[in-house]
């Protein structure tokens, strides 16, 4: 990168003012500005997490218009779940060898934002509820796409963590909670893999605009943690591009056909904005599409993606995600079981998500397929509830019963219908379709002998869980999660996932909630520290299934665990044993715990895991780095991470509440970060929150007077706005590939653009002035119109 960006630097110094300032700017959806004349190639850039969605340049950026066939491995969170950074790290490697394939340079991706609250929309494109595992994890899929020589880029920074007015929504959180539960994963990240780019986040933090938020994306990012690469904006989360130049954010996405550039020019003219800060965003411009350009030459007798092997990994990536939640004995299913598979999801797969990490995949397996040639005549299938809507009626349940009784064991199919979880919108609630319990008691009721396997990307509430055998949960496994499931329930592979999110008894039981997506601008991130399984662990509220949880087909047994190291640097080590009769995997995890704090703190947190895998009756050792980090706390006042002085206990176990052992280590020395009021419960009151904040609860941004940050949906408080707010969302929508007002995700995420949005997206055809100038008469009338009814009454 150094030497690219030497030279990137020299051309630099030949641009006119007008030609850096348009490289700035994405030349449309997916590429970035080219100058021939100087020499600098294109970069292009496509999502995603999970798969790729290779879209012609002016296709929209929402998943709605078709893109280029390519593998869609299982999403985020089932990736997580392996806890495998090797497996993931093979799916970035086959992820950017289809890039490559299709002439892309940098893939979108991975998503590490924490999972808040299991609600978010977009929980499936994530990793985990833990910033260790989500780095870590996050870090080994970067290295596995950047030994190709194509580009990452880690998304959402920072503080990302619900859909609704995620364009503008203000997370207030404090800056202990920001660095420990936040930020933590990016950095490791960006640490351990050097990504070529990140992605800033659409919202505000603590008041401003994470596209222009400069102690994030320069005194954090860069001047802390080292980061060399490029900063993009998320594609028209720049809210003020000036201001994004000087903050370092590099490249604005996608192009907004020029439309800021005249107030980028105005800014420099002022002095608002330094040339030097220019120079530099122009410089790390360059420098990525040279980078990009050398790896495309290097590589450019690579073989070509092949789809059959990257088809089979996504088949093992599946299975190796999935979670064995319960399991009374019931998995695997015995040999020459009559198996009644019940559910539509069999037929139709949840297999991913809605949005901008929508994969056209190359080819889809079913579960019903996959079983029906193994099983052949001793299967029978029912389709329970129609797949789009998870509704059942009285004929579907009556010939789910029938086969259900007709059968051994009855496989139901159940989970979240594919509108329940899409980038753009939260889920309100986390349970199943009524049709789907509904289905659910009848078929137990026919046939007590009931398998279930959850489809959906991320955690539900199960009230029923302890009436089925067993329950799988599959995740969105990708385009060969249902042979994964066939697999699975015959045996031939074990469940290897654990959770790498807990799974709440219920979704207003967690500290979160309330303060959820309960406001148009703003998220006051009142639990602090306590999300997960930091918060069912610490105010013993117990998960229905806890952090780390998951069963596999053969059982393990954990000796006592021993350390050794000094200070803030020790290696546990335990010897782990496969108790079962056949071979298998597990997650040894090690959770930190500090016996006596000065400051208040969750009573353990993850520290370190090994996934081994066993044959029947094998024993190995196993040891896990716990390094100086995983002890700290971080400390507002020196503003850096200090492990207290103290006994800190390391518990060793196969979840966050099945310990199987502990080592106490004593660290001397130290540091003893400054006393901070500590919440009395995981919810901080107002004086709770302002004395973490270290100043007053802030109040929300007014949505009126109409701004630029007024959304779509807003446009309908006024009546003018009201008129003018049909002709906008068509005209966008026609835009953005809406095809069909029935879209739900497309109509979200329009509604939800805020009108400087919009205007980045008219292809030119609003300007700032005459955005600002729409506004005005917007609230002008809007006044009018109020003056006049106080008139009225008074009158
Ligand atoms: C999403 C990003 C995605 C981008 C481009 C945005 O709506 O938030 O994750 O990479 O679109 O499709």
């Amino acid at each position: 990168m150094t030497s690219h960006l030497t030279r990137a630097r020299e051309i630099v110094s030949t641009l006119t003012v007008d030609e850096k300032v348009r490289l700035l700017s994405g030349a449309d959806q997916w590429n970035t500005e080219a100058v021939p004349a100087r020499s600098i190639p294109a970069t292009s850039v496509s999502d995603g997490p999970h798969g790729l969605r290779h879209q012609a340049p002016d296709e929209d950026h929402v998943g709605l218009d078709s893109s280029d066939p390519a593998t869609c491995f299982p999403t985020a969170s089932a990736l997580g779940a392996t806890w495998d950074p090797a497996l993931i790290s093979e799916v970035g490697a086959a992820l950017a060898r289809e890039a490559r394939s299709l002439d892309i340079d940098v893939i979108l991706g991975p998503g590490l934002n924490i999972k808040r609250h299991p609600a978010g929309g977009r929980s499936f494109e994530y990793l985990s509820e833990d910033p260790i595992l989500a780095g870590r994890m996050a870090a080994a899929m970067v290295n596995g796409i950047q030994s190709q020589g194509i580009g990452a880029c880690l998304k959402h920074f920072a503080a990302n963590s619900q859909e609704r007015d995620r364009l503008r929504s203000d997370s207030v959180v404090d800056e202990r909670t920001l660095r420990e539960i936040y930020l933590t994963g990016f950095e490791i990240a960006v640490k351990e893999s050097r990504p070529w780019t990140v992605m800033c986040s659409y919202n505000k933090v603590n008041g401003t605009h994470a596209s222009q938020h400069r102690r994030l994306l320069t005194g954090i990012l860069r001047d802390e943690w080292g980061f060399e690469g490029l900063v993009m904006s998320d594609w028209y989360a720049v809210a003020d591009r000036a201001k994004g130049v000087a903050a370092g954010l590099d490249l604005e996405m996608p192009g907004s056909s020029g439309m800021y550039d005249h107030e980028v020019k105005a800014a420099l003219a002022s002095g608002a904005l330094d040339q030097a800060d220019l120079d530099t965003a122009a410089a790390r411009v360059i420098a990525l599409a040279l980078r990009a350009a050398a790896e495309r030459e290097a590589h450019a007798d690579d073989a070509p993606a092949d789809p059959d092997a990257h088809h089979a990994l996504a088949r093992r990536a599946a299975a190796a995600g999935s979670v064995l939640l319960s399991n009374d004995g019931a998995l695997p299913l015995a040999p020459e079981t009559d198996v009644a598979l019940i559910g539509a999801f069999a037929e139709t797969p949840r297999f991913q998500g809605a949005g901008s990490s929508q994969v056209n995949p190359t080819r889809l397996d079913t579960a019903l397929g996959a079983l029906e040639e193994r099983l052949g005549g001793r299967l029978t299938y029912a389709p329970g509830y129609d797949a789009a809507t998870g509704e059942t009626t009285d004929a579907l349940v009556a010939q789910a019963r029938r086969a259900a009784a007709d059968a051994d064991t009855a496989v139901l199919m159940l989970g979240l219908p594919g509108s329940y979880e899409a980038e753009g919108y939260d889920r309100d609630h986390l349970r199943l379709p009524h049709g789907h319990t509904r289905l659910l008691e009848e078929v137990i009721d026919a046939n007590p002998n009931t398998v279930v396997v959850l489809c959906g990307g991320a955690p539900m509430e199960l009230p029923w869980a302890h009436h089925a055998r067993a329950i799988l949960l599959a995740y969105l496994g990708g385009q060969a999660g249902g042979s994964a499931v066939a697999d699975m329930l015959l045996g031939d592979v074990e469940p290897g996932g654990r959770l790498a999110e807990s799974f709440p008894v219920l979704a207003a039981e967690l500290p979160s909630h309330d303060n959820f997506a309960t406001h148009p601008t703003q998220a006051l991130y009142r639990e602090g520290l306590y999300v997960g399984y930091r918060f069912h662990d610490t105010w013993d509220v117990p998960a229905r299934f806890p952090f780390g949880h998951g069963l596999g087909y053969t059982t393990f047994a954990l000796d006592a665990p021993r350390v050794s190291g000094r200070g803030t640097s020790r290696t546990v080590s335990v010897e782990v044993t496969n108790s079962g009769d056949r071979a298998g995997t597990t997650v040894v995890q090690v959770y930190a715990h500090d016996k006596a704090s000065t400051l208040h703190r969750p009573v353990q947190e993850l520290a370190g895991w090994a996934k081994v895998a066993l044959e029947a009756g094998a024993s190995t050792t196993v040891k896990i780095a716990v390094d100086e980090r995983a002890l700290a706390v971080y400390d507002v006042e020196s503003a850096s991470f200090v492990v207290e002085p103290g006994e800190f206990e390391l518990r060793v176990g196969l979840s966050s509440t099945d310990i199987r052992g502990t080592v106490t280590v004593r660290v001397s020395g130290g540091a003893t970060p400054a006393e901070v009021p500590a919440p009395a419960g995981p919810v901080a009151d107002d004086a709770e929150f302002a004395a973490l904040l270290g100043y007053p609860v802030p109040s929300p941004a007014p949505t009126l007077p109409f701004n630029r940050e007024t959304t779509l949906r807003e446009l309908k408080l006024s009546a003018l706005g009201l008129g003018t707010h049909a002709v906008i969302r068509r005209m966008a929508g026609k835009q953005m590939g809406l095809a069909d007002e029935s879209d739900a995700v497309g109509v979200a995420m329009l509604e939800a653009m805020p009108l400087r949005a919009l205007a980045m997206a008219s292809d030119g055809m609003v300007s700032p002035a005459r955005l600002d100038a729409f506004i005005r008469v917007l609230n002008t009338s809007t006044g009018k119109a109020r003056r006049a009814r106080r008139s009225q009454r008074e009158g």
